[in-house]
C-alpha cells in the first residue's frame, strides 16, 4: 500500500510518499519546504505570509516526492492531508490541494489530525511501539500527555495551561537575542554554558498531568532585566534543564502511575538531545522494564511522512468535497476519540 501524505500546517510545506509492505512503514521520499528563515527576520511566524510561502511551494514540494519516491499519482492508493491543528491560511492551501488532486487521480482521501500524526512518526520503521502506551507531545503548540490503550482508545492525560514547551523555547530565546524558531538555538548556546541560574521548574509536583511555562519564561525576563550582563549561555543552559526536569518528571510518573512500560515522545522538542538523553537515564531507572521511542530529530519536527504513517490506520471519507480544514482540532477533543487513530 502506498500513500502519499501532505502537510501545511504552520510553516513547513511537506510532501511525503510511503510503503507499508510486511516489514513495515518506510519513507519512499520525504520533502521538507521551510519559510522559517523568512519568519525568522520577523523573530516568528506571520500567518498570512505563512500562508503565502505554502502556496508557493505546494506544487514543486508534491513533484518532487512523487519523483524522489519513483512513483506516480496513478500509482498511489491513497493521499493523506493535515486537516489541522495548525493555521488556518496554511492549512487551507494542503487540504484544497489534496482533494484536487483525489478527485482528479480518483484516490482515497485520508484526513490526519496533525497532533496524531506527530505521535505516528513512531510507527515508521522497524521497532514499533506496542499498546498501552503513554504519549508526550511537545511542539510550539502543543504539550500533551496521553494514554494510547490500543487503537482508536487514547484517553487525554493532561496538558499545559497556557505555553507549550516549544512556544517557551521560542519566547525564552527571544529575550535571549536568538533567532526564530528558538529550541534548536537555546540549545546550541546551552552547550557552552552551565545550569547555575535558579529558575522555577513550573507545576512538576502538582497531582496532575497538566503544565505551564509562561511562568518560566517570566522568571528567565526578569533575571536578564535585573542584570543584563548575566552569561547568556548560562542562561540558555538553565533554560532548557528547567524544561527538561518538568517534561522527563511528569512524563516518567504518568508512566508508573498507569503502570505502562512504553512511552513514545513526538513533536519539535522532541528532538532536542538533551531531553531524549534525560528521558533514557530515567526510563532505564524505573523498575519496569521501559522501551522509550522517540523518532529522529528529522521526523519530530513537521513532516509529511508522520501524516502518512497515520493515514495507514485511519479509514478515508466517503466524500473528499467536504474535507474542511480545522485549525482548532485538539487532542482533548473527545468527539475525535473513537472515530480516528
Ligand atoms: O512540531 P513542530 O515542528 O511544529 C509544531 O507543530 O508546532 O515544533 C516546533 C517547535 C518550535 O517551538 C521549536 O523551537 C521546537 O519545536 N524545537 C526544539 C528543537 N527543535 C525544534 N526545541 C528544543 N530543542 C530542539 N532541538
Ligand atoms: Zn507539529
Amino acid at each position: 500500500m502506498i500513500i502519499l501524505g501532505i502537510e501545511t500546517s504552520c510553516d513547513e510545506t511537506s510532501a511525503a510518499v510511503l510503503e507499508q509492505t510486511k516489514n513495515g512503514i518506510q519513507i519512499l521520499s520525504n520533502i521538507v519546504a521551510s519559510s522559517a528563515p523568512l519568519q525568522a527576520k520577523y523573530g516568528g511566524i506571520i500567518p498570512e505570509q505563512a500562508a503565502r510561502e505554502q502556496i508557493k511551494a505546494i506544487i514543486p514540494v508534491i513533484q518532487e516526492s512523487l519523483q524522489v519516491s519513483g512513483y506516480s499519482g496513478q500509482d498511489l492508493d491513497a493521499i493523506a492531508v493535515t486537516e489541522g491543528p495548525g493555521l488556518i491560511g496554511s492549512l487551507l492551501v494542503g487540504v484544497e490541494t489534496a482533494k484536487v488532486l483525489s478527485l482528479v487521480w480518483k484516490k482515497p482521501l485520508i484526513p490526519v489530525n496533525h497532533l496524531i500524526g506527530h505521535f505516528y512518526a513512531n510507527w515508521i520503521g522497524e521497532n514499533i511501539p506496542t499498546f498501552p502506551c503513554i504519549g508526550l507531545l511537545v511542539s510550539g503548540g502543543h504539550t500533551d500527555l496521553v494514554i494510547f490503550r490500543g487503537r482508536g482508545k487514547y484517553e487525554y492525560l493532561g496538558g499545559t495551561r497556557d505555553d507549550a514547551a516549544g512556544e517557551c523555547f521560542d519566547k525564552c530565546a527571544r529575550l535571549l537575542g536568538l533567532p526564530y524558531p528558538g529550541g534548536p538555538e537555546i540549545s546550541k548556546l546551552a552547550e557552552k554554558g552551565q545550569d547555575v541560574y535558579k529558575l522555577p521548574r513550573p507545576m512538576i509536583d502538582s497531582r496532575d498531568f497538566d503544565f505551564s511555562f509562561s511562568g518560566l519564561k517570566t522568571a528567565a525576563a526578569n533575571l536578564l532585566k535585573e542584570n543584563s550582563e548575566m552569561s547568556k549561555p548560562n542562561l540558555a543552559a538553565s533554560i532548557e534543564k528547567a524544561i527538561v526536569d518538568v517534561l522527563v518528571a511528569k512524563t516518567v510518573t504518568a508512566a508508573q502511575k498507569h503502570n505502562v512500560n512504553q512511552i513514545i515522545v513526538a513533536g519539535g522538542v522532541a528532538a532536542n538531545q538533551k531531553l531524549v538523553d534525560r528521558l533514557q537515564v530515567a526510563v532505564d531507572s524505573l523498575q519496569l522494564k521501559t522501551k522509550l521511542h522517540i523518532p529522529p530529530a528529522n521526523l519530530c519536527t513537521d513532516n509529511a511522512a508522520m501524516i502518512a504513517a497515520a493515514a495507514f490506520f485511519q479509514k478515508p471519507i466517503k466524500n473528499p468535497l467536504i474535507l474542511q480544514a480545522d485549525p482548532n482540532l485538539s487532542l482533548a477533543s473527545l468527539d475525535y476519540q473513537a472515530s480516528k487513530l
